[in-house]
């Protein structure tokens, strides 16, 4: 049983595309591998607390005190989430051209010195090393306009699949998979379109992924 820990960030419970996608993935790889071990992590319903300078201390201390301790746990539950998974599915909206705040605020729980990642500036330029072991993260979204790739009409404007890449590289990522849903807000046939094209590309990637190994976790 492949244990994938799931993460929803959309603020919509219901009618949400991203979910739907998310959905349509884990039944998609169930389908293919038999039935999935789902953690979901749900911080579009219930937001992660945003990390403040108390929090900072905490987790750059030797040793916490007990308010420092029940400070971090959260993060110590996101964190024994993400080492526990083999893969991880991420589904999110496009807000304001980025992640929504609640995701943001998950990553900030999660990615923390010597548990996440390590730094020793004996590494040179980059001094941050990851920890966790490699697994696949799958990142499924949906946005309301079009066209962020080169040459198209709102280039440079996408700010979450970049962003959601580069920084999963601290959740232990050993290859990075994206399948999005676009023109939500047109409604139109274009809209129409691009959902059936991505729940033709999630099956796809659930094939392509169930013929690689997953790797075990920590
Ligand atoms: C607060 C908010 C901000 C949004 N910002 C953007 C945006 O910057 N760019 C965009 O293309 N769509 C934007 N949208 C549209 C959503 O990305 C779109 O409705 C998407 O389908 C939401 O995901 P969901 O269906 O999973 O809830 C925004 C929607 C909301 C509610």
């Amino acid at each position: 049983m492949t244990r994938i820990l799931r993460i929803d960030a959309s603020a919509r419970t219901v009618r949400s595309l991203s979910r739907k996608l998310g959905d349509r993935f884990i039944a998609d790889w169930s389908a293919l591998n038999g039935p999935a071990d789902v953690t979901l992590r749900d911080v579009g319903k219930t937001p992660p607390p945003i990390i403040s300078d108390d929090w900072i201390a905490a987790v750059f201390s030797q040793e916490m005190t007990p308010e420092q301790q029940a400070l971090t746990r959260i993060s110590d539950e996101f964190i024994a989430e993400l080492a526990e998974a083999e893969m991880i599915v991420i589904t999110t909206p496009m807000y304001n051209y980025g992640m929504p705040a609640a995701l943001k605020a998950w990553f900030d729980q999660v990615v923390r010195i010597n548990k996440t990642f390590t730094f020793d500036l004996a590494r040179g330029d980059r001094p941050l090393e990851p920890i966790l072991p490699g697994k696949p993260v799958v990142a499924l979204t949906s946005c309301g306009e079009f066209g962020f790739g080169p040459g198209e009409l709102n280039e440079g404007g996408d700010n979450l699949v970049p962003h959601l890449r580069f920084a999963s590289r601290y959740l232990g990522m050993s290859d990075f998979h994206h399948v999005g849903i676009e023109y939500q807000e047109f409604g139109d046939a274009r809209h129409e379109r691009s959902a059936a094209e991505a729940n033709r590309a999630v099956r796809d990637l659930a094939a392509r992924l169930s013929q690689q190994p997953v790797r075990a976790a920590v």
